[in-house]
């Protein structure tokens, strides 16, 4: 794919022409298409996930696997970062051995940003603090393509993400990729969890009833407390009466809308167990969907030849180069 980037950091670093391609890729992918990888030689990556997964980390896994490749998980805590190593020599060390691409996951909000000018080896964002999850925000698109019938039909959807909108990095990604395709999100939960800037053309809506009435689909999310820096404990106590789905809230307003989730999900507090069951509940297909988005975006990004990865190789130059051989320096 012309121009796809080295560092998948944001939803940013991709343009239109680009996401097209890569929902019709992943929906190729699921039909059984075989991969389109260079052949001298099998797919390597690293996965190094410095926070925790079950679900980006596995699909990335089969991904890998399903394009006849295969990853090595890079384990942080036993690696010489621990002695004091950077993490761009790390990542140098990686790509010399013959690393494709590395997926990371960090707590900490944009780490990758630092490598943009000269990427040390190619890198996708598996989830940077509460910054991006751009990978995500894809395969969800994809599955509203899925359930909506195509990427045309979802223009003028009404999507409305509730819950800790400010600290989700899931929520962000969105926010940059929805409204790209006419898509017209809302946020709604407490005015703690709200974006302290909402950007434009984002609605705010105020309660779960009107979330429930304006909207065709509802994206939920996990209270991401480990990201808090209070306990909200007020707002948790009874988060599921105000803010959580259940079929009786559905009841009242005679109507029930497809439930997104990225996962994990807390049961009996966003979301009661009675939809988790049912067949509104669309969290089991955006698992099914990730792994081929996520071959897409693989294989993409491997067949976008870049040849300024790795070292800068700056030229020696001045008195130490003088009257010696390349091999002395
Ligand atoms: C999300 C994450 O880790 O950002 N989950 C995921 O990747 N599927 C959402 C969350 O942790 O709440």
């Amino acid at each position: 794919m012309v121009g796809f980037p080295s560092i998948l950091e944001g939803i940013k670093d991709l343009d239109k022409g680009h996401i097209l391609q890569l929902l019709e890729r992943a929906e190729d992918l699921k039909s059984g298409s075989p991969a389109r990888l260079p052949l001298q030689k099998s797919l390597a990556v690293a996965t190094s996930f410095l926070e925790h997964s079950t679900r980006t980390k596995h699909s990335f896994a089969m991904a890998i696997k399903r394009l006849g490749g295969f990853h090595i998980d890079f384990q942080a805590e036993n690696s010489s970062l621990k002695k004091g190593e950077s993490l761009e020599q790390t990542l140098l060390t990686l790509k010399y051995q013959g690393i494709d691409i590395c997926i990371i996951r960090t707590q900490q909000s944009h780490l990758l940003e630092e490598f943009k000018g000269h990427p040390p080896i190619k890198i996708i964002n598996g989830g940077d603090g509460s910054n991006q999850h751009p990978t995500q925000a894809l395969l969800d698109l994809y599955t509203f393509c899925d359930d909506f019938g195509g990427i045309k039909k979802l223009e003028g959807k009404k999507i409305t993400i509730v819950g800790d909108c400010r600290h989700s990095r899931v929520t962000h990604s969105l926010i940059d990729l929805l409204p790209m395709f006419g898509i017209e999100l809302a946020l709604c939960g407490p005015d703690e969890f709200m974006p302290q800037e909402i950007a434009p053309g984002i609605k705010r809506i105020v309660d779960i009833d009107t979330a429930i009435q304006e909207s065709d689909a509802l994206y939920l999310l996990r209270i991401q407390s480990e990201r808090h820096n209070s306990t909200h404990a007020d707002i948790l106590n009874d988060y599921h009466t105000h803010w959580g789905i259940n079929f009786d809230k559905f009841r009242k307003h005679k109507k029930a809308l497809p439930i997104y989730h990225p996962g994990p999900a807390n049961i009996g507090v966003e979301v009661h167990e009675e939809i988790m069951d049912s067949e509104i509940w669309k969290a089991h297909k955006q698992v099914e969907n990730s792994v081929y988005m996520r071959m897409a975006i693989i294989e993409a990004m491997i067949n976008n030849e870049d040849h300024h990865i790795g070292h800068a190789n700056k030229k020696v130059t001045g008195d130490i180069c003088e009257g010696k051989s390349q091999h002395d320096i």
